[in-house]
């Protein structure tokens, strides 16, 4: 059967500046926490870092022609902190040059830029200072931010502030995954509330300098399920997992308040940490934080089948995927144990889960996003896979079903009733995969890192396909 898309919705791809820009250290850039975490001996796979990743710095023009061929109809990229303002400090003239020029690129090109402020690239100089545990670094993202603005607040009207801030916080200052690899409870904690304070002050600060503006944030979402629904210790881990990963940022979000049960849950674990973060949220930090947004981003990879019990078989795509540990170190959730489903699963080991995207913007939709008058977009949905070049040609069938399993699973929350508006591809082109290096091929273009030439992948084609037609057959 064909089903088609609303006529406004919108079809795009996704990147990040650090995963795609390179010229790390050219024209005026400075080094940010993942140019410091790179070079940590054992940090990140084959020490392979950002210093030229896909070169898209200088082949910028090529890339915005890629996505005019595959008729993207918006761009969702991510800016340089470290590039605009390198250690922090004072604007640099040529960094905000580049992203003027891409900009002007992708509206010759009738695609529509879609941008966020930080995609986990913050100067290395600010971490230095306390990174994202000091709330002095609150101030100087809300600087960046209206800086961004000056420069394109002219011609950019769609602007998120953070990507996926769970992963700036707890991954990065507990789990020690991501840059800066700290390990502390504490560090995670204070690391949230001032990414969410900093989300809702820029929030605020645009609006008042332009009604006009989209204004948004994007978070990685996930279910948590019971392996078992009737057993109490199952069910109360699927709880804990909704807490950490999804109401931690959401309840803030809509609502003004952390959740009292993962508050508890962290409480647990370590009450001096608890105390120290509830004593740096200082009045009218979550009134800010709670600012009326215009559009949630929700980055969807897989969901989380999960019990209170250690799984007696292996649970496969268990060797270590960064963000997805079988036991886990995330405070609110120390007692959760990832099980086995049988799911197909990606080169990262996540689980292809069609029906578990529609579970989750239904569920965004009914508990938080309908009732505030605020529209979803899938800012990230993607997969990695074993990608090889063969006469010119990359023949990705599991991608090709993964695009389409999943725009389809998007249609089916739209009939369920969610206002969801757009679906971004993660990612437009293989780039460095954090922690994985460049081990971990996400794109719907091949890039070819001694030559950097871009191969446009079988499912590239089929979502032009699909975005030509406005229709998906599924
Ligand atoms: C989420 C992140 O936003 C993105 O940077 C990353 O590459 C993808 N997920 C895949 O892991």
């Amino acid at each position: 059967m064909t089903r088609s898309f609303p006529p406004a919705f919108l079809f795009g791809a996704a990147t990040a500046a650090y995963q795609i820009e390179g010229a790390a250290f050219e024209d005026g850039r400075t080094a940010s926490i993942w140019d410091h975490f790179a070079r940590v001996p054992g940090a990140v796979i084959n020490a392979d870092n950002g210093d030229v990743a896909t070169d898209h710095y200088r082949l910028y023009r090529e890339d915005v022609a890629l996505m005019k061929r595959l008729g993207l109809q918006t761009y969702r990229f991510s800016t340089s902190w470290s590039r605009v303002r390198p250690d922090g400090g004072p604007v640099n003239q040529k960094g905000i040059d580049f992203y003027s020029r891409l900009v002007d690129e992708l509206l010759e090109a009738d695609i529509l830029p879609w941008l966020t402020l930080h995609h986990w690239d913050m100067p290395q100089a600010l971490e230095e200072k306390g990174g994202w545990t000091s709330r002095d670094t609150v101030d100087r993202f809300v600087e960046y931010a209206l800086s961004m603005h000056d420069a394109l607040g002219d011609r950019v009207t769609k602007w998120t502030t953070h990507n996926e801030p769970w992963c700036s916080s707890f991954l990065s200052y507990t789990a020690g995954a991501h840059a800066p690899g700290r390990q502390s409870v504490r560090d995670g904690l204070l690391a949230s509330h001032h990414l969410l304070l900093s989300h809702g002050r820029t929030v605020q600060e645009l609006r008042g300098r332009d009604e006009g503006l989209d204004l948004g944030i994007t978070l990685n979402l996930t279910n948590g399920e019971p392996v078992d629904p009737q057993d109490p210790g199952d069910r109360d881990a699927a709880r804990r997992i909704d807490g950490q990963f999804n109401r931690w940022f959401l309840e803030p979000i809509f609502r003004g308040a952390y959740p009292a049960d993962a508050v508890e849950d962290i409480r647990a674990v370590d009450a001096a940490a608890v105390a120290e973060f509830e004593a740096a949220v200082q009045d009218g930090d979550l009134a800010a934080a709670a600012a009326p947004i215009d559009f949630l981003g929700v980055n969807y990879y897989h969901g989380e089948f999960v019990s209170g019990r250690p799984s007696e078989t292996p649970v496969r795509g268990g060797e270590a995927p960064t963000d997805r540990p079988t036991g886990s170190p995330f405070p609110a959730a120390q007692s959760v144990f990832w099980h086995e489903r049988g799911y197909d699963r990606t080169n990262m080991g996540w689980e292809v889960d069609f029906a578990g995207l529609t579970d989750l913007l239904t569920r965004v939709s009914d508990d938080y996003a309908a009732a505030a008058g605020v529209p979803l977009y899938v800012t990230e949905n993607g997969a990695a896979y074993d990608d090889e070049v063969t006469d010119g040609a990359v023949h990705d069938a599991e991608r090709v079903a993964f695009v389409r399993g999943h725009v389809a699973a998007v249609l089916d929350a739209i009939e369920a009733g969610a206002d969801v508006r757009g679906y971004f591809y993660w990612s437009l082109l293989d780039n460095y995969e954090w922690a994985w290096g460049y081990e971990k091929r996400f794109g719907i273009v091949h890039v070819d890192y001694d030559s950097q030439v871009r191969t446009v992948k079988d499912s590239g084609h089929e979502y032009a396909r699909i975005i030509a037609a406005r229709a998906v057959d599924a």
